[in-house]
């Protein structure tokens, strides 16, 4: 930089003025009642003295809630997610809780013969009360149920636990299907025994089939997530280091990667490599592109580092070898990590974070929040609605999108 620019920039500097940074009056047409819109133009600037980022942490809010706005609700950052994601009654409500449990993780899976949803407790974290010696468990809730009391004032529909799961489905942290009716788990394996992907019949006496739990003799680190290539039988998954880093595994010992397994030849292979910690996973409905979530900045028991991803990757799916290529940045996340992925039939991008689910349409543009106030780890759209996993609370929104189609027949 030249002295005469630098000098330029200084001049600038002193006419600058941080008056309007905190304004929020902005609105636009058609939001449903309780939404509020944030204009990114008013908050580009802070100033100085701008208290914002500290703040965080020890106000009323967590992540980003200019508005102090109580939650849940809808946060639009462009209005396209009025339009193309919410519709215009859309409202966002608790419907299911388990106070001082947290049942309500990740691995949903919506069971259109039942109209149920299954999901799994926390595996390795608070409130979940597993680790090396215990499992986790895996519930369900009749989706009917939350769509009929949809008008009453308080909605808390009960959640029932399998009981008599089979010892073989240990720490089921990820879930997709319908798999020839079956659920499809992806499990991260406690102690010694060995993560898995395994298919779980539905109705009683939920009789599991193990479809995989090795790579060529390797048991993996602890599976954590898993998809069906679009139109396909073909499994992906991710297997990062989490069932160590939280303390219910033995040390990793292959790497944080991604595979590809085609349960039709038993072949199994890497597809993707180069994160800390891949996480979520999940393709357009066309299956021509993928996204795999790197959640590195969460560390377990090594401790958080802001300095590591908390990153949507986007890759193109190669039609030759199954593999990934062309990886690039898809998003970062402003707040917490980006967990659990899924997709709508429009192509827009929900991801579990650090405030609730947010939402990035198909350019990577941050289109909304479905802002909670807490970490929230996966979410899945059933035929009318998102439901959102919470820990201790289950969140269901009546939107207008719908999520790309999971079942395989
Ligand atoms: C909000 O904006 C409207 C339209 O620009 C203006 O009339 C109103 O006075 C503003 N209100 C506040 C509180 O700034
Ligand atoms: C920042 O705070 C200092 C100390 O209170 C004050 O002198 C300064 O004017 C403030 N700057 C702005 C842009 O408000
Ligand atoms: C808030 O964050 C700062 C640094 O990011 C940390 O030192 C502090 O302990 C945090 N406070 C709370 C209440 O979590
Ligand atoms: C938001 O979350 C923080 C951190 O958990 C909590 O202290 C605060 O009470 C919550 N605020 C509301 C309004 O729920
Ligand atoms: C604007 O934000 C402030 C906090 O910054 C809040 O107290 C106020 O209620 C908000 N007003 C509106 C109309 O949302
Ligand atoms: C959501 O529910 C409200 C209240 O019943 C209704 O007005 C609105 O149309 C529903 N929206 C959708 C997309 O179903
Ligand atoms: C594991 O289960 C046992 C028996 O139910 C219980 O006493 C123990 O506290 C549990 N451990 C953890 C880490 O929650
Ligand atoms: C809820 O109320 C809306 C109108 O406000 C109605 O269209 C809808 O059918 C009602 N839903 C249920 C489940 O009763
Ligand atoms: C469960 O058992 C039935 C009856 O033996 C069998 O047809 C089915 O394939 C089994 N399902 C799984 C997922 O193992
Ligand atoms: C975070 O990671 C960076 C890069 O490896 C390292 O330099 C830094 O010391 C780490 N910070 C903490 C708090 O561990
Ligand atoms: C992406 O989408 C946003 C919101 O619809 C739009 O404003 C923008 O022009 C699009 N293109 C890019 C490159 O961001
Ligand atoms: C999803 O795909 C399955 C299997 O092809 C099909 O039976 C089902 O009707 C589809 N669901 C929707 C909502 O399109």
């Amino acid at each position: 930089m030249t002295k005469s620019m630098i000098l330029t920039g200084a001049v600038v500097l002193a006419a600058v003025s941080y008056g309007a940074a905190q304004s929020n009056n902005s609105t636009i047409p058609g939001l449903p009642e309780g939404a509020v819109y944030i204009n990114p133009l008013e908050y580009n600037v802070l100033g100085p003295n701008s208290t914002w980022y500290t703040e965080r942490n020890t106000s009323d809010f967590i992540g980003f809630n200019p508005t102090q706005t109580a939650p849940p609700f809808f946060q639009v950052f462009d209005p396209s997610f009025v339009t193309d994601v919410l519709g215009p009654g859309a409202q966002i409500r608790k419907v299911a809780s388990s106070p001082g449990y947290a049942l309500a993780h990740e691995a949903p899976v919506h069971v259109s013969a039942l109209h149920a949803l299954f999901f799994s407790s926390n595996d390795g974290g608070p409130e979940g009360y597993n680790g090396w010696y215990n499992n986790s468990v895996v519930s369900w809730l009749n989706v009917s149920e939350v769509e009929q009391s949809w008008n009453d004032t308080e909605i808390n529909v009960p959640i029932h636990t399998l009981t008599n799961l089979s010892d073989l489905v240990q720490m089921v942290n990820g879930g997709t299907g319908t798999y020839k009716g079956n659920i499809l788990f992806a499990t991260s394996g406690r102690a010694e025994s060995p993560p898995s992907i395994v298919a779980v019949n539905p109705f009683s006496p939920y009789n599991v089939t193990v479809m995989l739990d090795n790579f060529y003799g390797r048991q993996f680190n602890s599976l954590n997530d898993l998809k069906f290539l679009p139109g396909t039988e073909i499994i992906y998954f991710t297997d990062p280091a989490y069932g160590y880093l939280n303390g219910f595994r033995p040390e990793p010992k292959l790497p944080s990667q991604v595979y590809r397994f085609d349960p039709s030849t038993g072949q199994v292979r890497a597809v993707a490599d180069q994160f800390v910690n891949p996480n979520g996973i999940a393709f357009t409905g066309d299956g021509q592109t993928a996204y795999v979530t790197d959640t590195g900045s969460v560390g377990g028991f090594l401790g958080n580092n802001d300095t590591y991803p908390a990153t949507i990757y986007q890759y193109d799916v190669d039609p030759t070898t199954g593999s990934f290529m062309n990886r690039r940045v898809f998003a970062y996340t402003d707040s917490g990590i980006p967990d659990g992925i899924q997709l709508d039939t429009n192509g827009n991008v929900y991801s579990g974070c650090g405030e609730g689910t947010h939402v990035w349409n198909s350019n990577g543009t941050l289109i909304g929040k479905f802002y909670l106030n807490s970490t929230t780890a996966e979410m899945l759209f059933t035929a009318h609605g998102l439901f959102i996993l919470d820990e201790e609370v289950i969140y269901y929104a009546n939107i207008t999108a719908t999520g790309v189609n999971l079942t395989v027949p």
